[in-house]
Protein backbone atom coordinates (compact mmCIF):
# COMPACT_ATOMS: atom_id res chain seq x y z
CA UNK A 1 0.00 0.00 0.00
CA UNK A 2 1.48 3.36 -0.90
CA UNK A 3 1.76 5.50 2.17
CA UNK A 4 -0.44 8.49 2.78
CA UNK A 5 -1.79 8.12 -0.77
CA UNK A 6 -4.52 10.40 -1.89
CA UNK A 7 -7.83 8.65 -1.37
CA UNK A 8 -10.08 8.17 -3.88
CA UNK A 9 -13.47 8.68 -2.19
CA UNK A 10 -15.70 11.40 -2.95
CA UNK A 11 -15.47 12.58 0.42
CA UNK A 12 -13.37 15.39 1.74
CA UNK A 13 -11.01 15.46 5.08
CA UNK A 14 -9.95 18.48 7.05
CA UNK A 15 -7.51 18.26 9.95
CA UNK A 16 -6.16 20.61 12.11
CA UNK A 17 -2.68 20.39 14.01
CA UNK A 18 -0.63 22.24 15.88
CA UNK A 19 0.56 22.32 19.99
CA UNK A 20 -1.81 23.19 22.72
CA UNK A 21 -3.72 26.33 22.88
CA UNK A 22 -2.72 26.97 19.10
CA UNK A 23 -6.41 27.77 18.82
CA UNK A 24 -7.22 24.27 16.73
CA UNK A 25 -10.57 23.54 18.19
CA UNK A 26 -12.25 27.19 18.38
CA UNK A 27 -10.93 27.01 14.12
CA UNK A 28 -12.78 23.72 13.95
CA UNK A 29 -15.30 24.70 15.82
CA UNK A 30 -16.34 27.96 13.70
CA UNK A 31 -15.64 25.78 10.11
CA UNK A 32 -18.32 23.10 11.33
CA UNK A 33 -20.53 25.83 11.96
CA UNK A 34 -19.94 27.29 8.72
CA UNK A 35 -19.88 24.21 6.38
CA UNK A 36 -23.19 22.98 8.07
CA UNK A 37 -25.06 26.72 7.23
CA UNK A 38 -23.76 26.14 3.45
CA UNK A 39 -25.52 22.72 3.84
CA UNK A 40 -22.40 20.60 3.53
CA UNK A 41 -23.32 16.97 5.02
CA UNK A 42 -20.15 17.68 7.89
CA UNK A 43 -18.83 15.14 10.64
CA UNK A 44 -16.49 15.75 13.14
CA UNK A 45 -14.08 12.93 14.49
CA UNK A 46 -11.56 13.76 17.79
CA UNK A 47 -8.16 12.49 18.43
CA UNK A 48 -8.20 9.57 21.62
CA UNK A 49 -12.03 9.29 21.24
CA UNK A 50 -12.42 5.58 19.72
CA UNK A 51 -14.92 2.92 21.95
CA UNK A 52 -12.17 0.31 21.72
CA UNK A 53 -9.32 1.88 23.85
CA UNK A 54 -10.51 5.19 24.89
CA UNK A 55 -10.85 3.63 28.93
CA UNK A 56 -7.39 1.94 28.48
CA UNK A 57 -5.79 4.83 27.47
CA UNK A 58 -7.48 6.60 30.19
CA UNK A 59 -6.62 4.42 32.83
CA UNK A 60 -3.24 4.20 31.23
CA UNK A 61 -2.64 7.45 31.51
CA UNK A 62 -3.92 8.26 35.10
CA UNK A 63 -2.02 5.42 36.31
CA UNK A 64 1.21 6.92 35.17
CA UNK A 65 1.65 3.48 33.41
CA UNK A 66 2.26 4.03 29.71
CA UNK A 67 6.01 4.02 27.99
CA UNK A 68 6.85 5.91 25.28
CA UNK A 69 6.51 3.08 23.32
CA UNK A 70 3.03 2.03 24.71
CA UNK A 71 1.89 5.42 24.45
CA UNK A 72 2.17 5.21 20.48
CA UNK A 73 1.05 2.01 20.48
CA UNK A 74 -2.44 2.60 22.17
CA UNK A 75 -3.11 5.98 20.03
CA UNK A 76 -1.91 4.19 16.91
CA UNK A 77 -4.90 1.58 17.95
CA UNK A 78 -7.30 3.91 18.69
CA UNK A 79 -6.62 5.99 15.84
CA UNK A 80 -6.88 2.75 13.53
CA UNK A 81 -10.20 2.24 15.33
CA UNK A 82 -11.18 5.30 14.36
CA UNK A 83 -10.19 5.83 10.83
CA UNK A 84 -11.30 1.93 9.60
CA UNK A 85 -14.52 2.23 11.49
CA UNK A 86 -15.50 5.89 10.89
CA UNK A 87 -13.54 7.87 8.99
CA UNK A 88 -13.04 6.28 5.69
CA UNK A 89 -16.69 4.93 5.78
CA UNK A 90 -17.98 8.36 5.91
CA UNK A 91 -15.45 9.62 3.45
CA UNK A 92 -16.83 6.71 0.78
CA UNK A 93 -20.50 8.23 1.51
CA UNK A 94 -19.09 11.82 0.17
CA UNK A 95 -19.36 13.48 3.74
CA UNK A 96 -17.16 16.43 4.29
CA UNK A 97 -14.44 14.76 7.55
CA UNK A 98 -13.06 17.09 10.24
CA UNK A 99 -10.55 15.87 12.23
CA UNK A 100 -9.00 17.42 15.38
CA UNK A 101 -5.58 16.29 15.63
CA UNK A 102 -4.61 13.69 12.65
CA UNK A 103 -1.49 11.56 11.98
CA UNK A 104 0.81 14.18 12.13
CA UNK A 105 0.36 14.58 16.25
CA UNK A 106 1.07 11.38 16.54
CA UNK A 107 4.06 11.87 14.79
CA UNK A 108 5.25 15.01 16.73
CA UNK A 109 4.71 13.18 19.86
CA UNK A 110 5.95 10.29 19.51
CA UNK A 111 9.60 11.83 17.88
CA UNK A 112 9.54 14.25 20.81
CA UNK A 113 9.55 11.05 23.26
CA UNK A 114 11.98 9.60 21.63
CA UNK A 115 11.02 7.04 19.01
CA UNK A 116 12.37 6.59 16.02
CA UNK A 117 10.61 8.78 13.13
CA UNK A 118 10.46 5.98 10.53
CA UNK A 119 8.81 3.43 12.84
CA UNK A 120 5.87 5.79 13.23
CA UNK A 121 5.56 7.32 10.16
CA UNK A 122 5.20 3.60 9.20
CA UNK A 123 2.79 2.76 12.03
CA UNK A 124 0.62 4.63 10.93
CA UNK A 125 0.84 3.97 7.29
CA UNK A 126 -2.93 2.76 6.53
CA UNK A 127 -4.23 6.50 7.10
CA UNK A 128 -5.35 8.40 4.04
CA UNK A 129 -3.85 11.41 3.33
CA UNK A 130 -5.99 14.65 4.17
CA UNK A 131 -7.39 16.84 1.72
CA UNK A 132 -5.93 19.63 3.53
CA UNK A 133 -3.90 20.05 6.66
CA UNK A 134 -3.91 22.80 8.53
CA UNK A 135 -1.49 23.85 11.23
CA UNK A 136 -1.49 26.43 13.52
CA UNK A 137 1.66 27.69 14.05
CA UNK A 138 2.14 29.52 17.49
CA UNK A 139 5.06 30.48 19.62
CA UNK A 140 4.64 28.62 23.42
CA UNK A 141 4.79 31.48 24.84
CA UNK A 142 1.69 32.91 23.55
CA UNK A 143 0.03 29.26 23.68
CA UNK A 144 1.22 28.92 27.17
CA UNK A 145 -0.75 32.09 28.14
CA UNK A 146 -3.97 31.22 26.22
CA UNK A 147 -3.83 27.77 28.07
CA UNK A 148 -3.37 29.70 31.97
CA UNK A 149 -6.15 31.34 31.23
CA UNK A 150 -8.75 28.56 29.92
CA UNK A 151 -6.60 26.08 31.98
CA UNK A 152 -5.78 25.03 35.66
CA UNK A 153 -1.82 23.62 35.47
CA UNK A 154 -0.74 20.70 32.51
CA UNK A 155 -1.75 16.84 32.34
CA UNK A 156 1.70 14.82 33.30
CA UNK A 157 1.90 13.43 29.37
CA UNK A 158 0.79 16.70 28.14
CA UNK A 159 3.62 18.33 30.00
CA UNK A 160 5.57 15.29 28.89
CA UNK A 161 6.57 14.48 32.65
CA UNK A 162 7.42 11.01 32.00
CA UNK A 163 10.19 12.20 29.72
CA UNK A 164 12.10 13.37 32.68
CA UNK A 165 13.31 16.62 31.69
CA UNK A 166 12.25 18.79 34.52
CA UNK A 167 10.64 18.14 37.59
CA UNK A 168 8.79 21.61 37.25
CA UNK A 169 6.11 20.87 35.15
CA UNK A 170 5.84 24.14 33.16
CA UNK A 171 9.27 23.90 32.60
CA UNK A 172 9.01 20.32 31.21
CA UNK A 173 5.63 21.39 29.17
CA UNK A 174 7.76 24.13 27.49
CA UNK A 175 11.08 21.68 26.84
CA UNK A 176 8.45 19.21 25.71
CA UNK A 177 5.88 21.28 23.54
CA UNK A 178 9.25 23.32 22.33
CA UNK A 179 10.48 19.60 20.65
CA UNK A 180 6.72 19.17 19.21
CA UNK A 181 7.37 22.37 17.66
CA UNK A 182 10.34 21.54 15.96
CA UNK A 183 8.63 18.43 15.11
CA UNK A 184 5.51 19.59 13.44
CA UNK A 185 8.21 22.40 11.35
CA UNK A 186 9.92 19.93 9.69
CA UNK A 187 6.76 18.19 8.92
CA UNK A 188 5.82 21.13 6.77
CA UNK A 189 7.51 20.33 3.62
CA UNK A 190 7.00 16.50 4.23
CA UNK A 191 3.44 16.34 4.43
CA UNK A 192 2.82 19.26 2.11
CA UNK A 193 1.18 20.89 5.27
CA UNK A 194 -0.71 24.38 4.99
CA UNK A 195 0.28 26.20 7.88
CA UNK A 196 -1.85 29.19 9.16
CA UNK A 197 -0.47 32.20 11.33
CA UNK A 198 -2.23 31.41 15.11
CA UNK A 199 -0.92 34.58 16.34
CA UNK A 200 -4.13 36.20 14.18
CA UNK A 201 -7.05 37.45 15.41
CA UNK A 202 -9.65 34.30 15.45
CA UNK A 203 -11.80 35.85 12.67
CA UNK A 204 -8.37 36.36 10.04
CA UNK A 205 -7.77 32.71 10.52
CA UNK A 206 -11.24 31.64 9.48
CA UNK A 207 -11.61 33.55 6.67
CA UNK A 208 -8.22 32.72 5.55
CA UNK A 209 -9.63 28.46 6.38
CA UNK A 210 -12.89 29.42 4.93
CA UNK A 211 -11.33 30.38 1.52
CA UNK A 212 -9.04 27.37 1.28
CA UNK A 213 -11.79 24.78 2.02
CA UNK A 214 -13.97 26.48 0.00
CA UNK A 215 -11.61 26.18 -3.16
CA UNK A 216 -10.86 22.40 -2.41
CA UNK A 217 -14.83 21.78 -2.32
CA UNK A 218 -15.74 23.69 -5.15
CA UNK A 219 -12.86 21.90 -7.45
CA UNK A 220 -14.72 18.59 -6.10
CA UNK A 221 -17.81 19.30 -7.34
CA UNK A 222 -16.08 20.87 -10.88
CA UNK A 223 -14.87 16.97 -11.07
CA UNK A 224 -18.19 15.21 -10.82
CA UNK A 225 -20.26 17.13 -12.79
CA UNK A 226 -17.08 17.24 -15.40
CA UNK A 227 -18.05 14.26 -18.47
N1 LIG B 1 -6.58 33.63 17.73
C1 LIG B 1 -6.75 33.60 19.06
N2 LIG B 1 -6.46 34.66 19.80
C2 LIG B 1 -6.63 34.65 21.14
N3 LIG B 1 -7.09 33.62 21.85
C3 LIG B 1 -7.40 32.50 21.17
C4 LIG B 1 -7.25 32.44 19.74
N4 LIG B 1 -7.65 31.22 19.32
C5 LIG B 1 -8.02 30.56 20.43
N5 LIG B 1 -7.89 31.31 21.55
C6 LIG B 1 -8.18 30.92 22.94
O1 LIG B 1 -7.12 30.07 23.37
C7 LIG B 1 -7.60 28.97 24.16
C8 LIG B 1 -7.16 27.66 23.51
O2 LIG B 1 -7.82 27.51 22.26
P1 LIG B 1 -8.26 26.08 21.70
O3 LIG B 1 -8.93 25.30 22.77
O4 LIG B 1 -8.98 26.30 20.44
O5 LIG B 1 -6.83 25.45 21.43
P2 LIG B 1 -6.45 23.95 21.00
O6 LIG B 1 -5.37 24.10 19.98
O7 LIG B 1 -7.67 23.22 20.60
O8 LIG B 1 -5.84 23.35 22.34
P3 LIG B 1 -5.75 21.79 22.79
O9 LIG B 1 -4.71 21.16 21.91
O10 LIG B 1 -5.30 21.86 24.20
O11 LIG B 1 -7.12 21.19 22.61
C9 LIG B 1 -9.10 29.16 24.24
O12 LIG B 1 -9.41 29.75 25.47
C10 LIG B 1 -9.43 30.05 23.05
O13 LIG B 1 -10.56 30.85 23.30
MG1 LIG C 1 -8.55 21.41 21.32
Amino acid sequence: MKRYGEHRFPGKLFVVEGIDGSGKSTQLTLLHQWLQAEGYGVVFSEWNSSPLVRDTTKRGKKKLMLTPATFSLIHATDFADRMERNIIPLLKAGAVVLCDRYIYTAFARDVARGMDPAWVRELYSFAVKPTVAFYFRVPLEVARRRLAIGRNGFKYYEAGLDLGLSEDPDESFDLFQGRIIAEYEKMVREFDITVIDATQPIEVQQQQMRQIVKAKLAQAKRLRVAP
